[in-house]
């Protein structure tokens, strides 16, 4: 029934999270997304602008992937459906609150196949001893990504648990692209070993960088 008068008019429900301020569920057009105060998280503009990055990577080389920022998981559903992507994944999300609407309202919950950490995505690639093939960042606080993810020990650590031939997809947001200068400290953050291409305003909004990393 709400799917049917969200054609008509979108309805929406409101959700504390100590993190991430107040997380809305709207249906829209018989569709649910997830949004914050000024951003769209999941199932809406978001998860297109990480479906374009999947589609510069080969998804075939990868058996691990490791996605940070779970949000509802909408990128999660593509892989799986329209990506048919079928291996391992694990997502690392700081937020509780959200982890329980991903499995609530979007049917997305600990599997054979995913794992889900509830952690700090800093802490998580300092510590992890696992590699992967594909890593996705996508770390938001509402509109802005935290200035750590731009930071040095953040990137070599990214570094350190991809897999050689491995590759990124970083949504860095709208703000970047104010300053070029920050794009290339950010990719020289990444060290020598890696091959950028930048795609400015995919979907009209966010820059994304896809980085592939050396064999040697
Ligand atoms: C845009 S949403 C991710 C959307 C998701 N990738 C999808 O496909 O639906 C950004 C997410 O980053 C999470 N986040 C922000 N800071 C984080 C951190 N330090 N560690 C882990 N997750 C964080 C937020 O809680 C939010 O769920």
């Amino acid at each position: 029934m709400n799917k049917l008068l969200s054609y008509l008019w979108p309805t929406t429900r409101r959700f504390p999270s100590e993190i991430n301020g107040t997380l809305e569920v709207t249906y829209v057009n018989g569709k649910k997304v997830l949004d914050t105060k000024n951003a769209n998280y999941s199932y809406g503009s978001l998860q297109k602008i990480l479906e374009i990055g999947l589609t510069k990577v080969d998804l075939k080389k990868v058996d691990n992937l490791l996605l940070l920022g779970m949000g509802g998981g909408s990128i999660i559903k593509s892989l799986r459906e329209t990506f048919e992507y079928q291996k391992n994944i694990v997502t690392v999300e700081i937020d509780p609150a959200i982890i329980k609407l991903a499995k609530d309202e979007f049917g997305i919950s600990t599997s054979q196949k995913l794992q889900i950490i509830e952690s700090d995505a800093f802490k998580f690639v300092k510590t992890s001893k696992e590699k992967f093939q594909l890593i996705i960042i996508d770390l938001f606080i509402d509109t802005n990504v935290p200035s750590i993810f731009y930071e040095k020990e953040f990137c070599e650590n990214i570094s350190k648990i991809l897999q050689k031939n491995g590759s990124i997809i970083f949504n860095v947001g709208m703000e970047i692209e104010k300053d070029s200068k920050t794009i290339e400290t950010l990719t020289s953050n990444f060290g020598s070993g890696f091959k950028f291409q930048v795609y400015p305003k995919v979907n009209g909004t966010n820059t994304l960088l896809i980085g592939k990393k050396s064999a040697s």
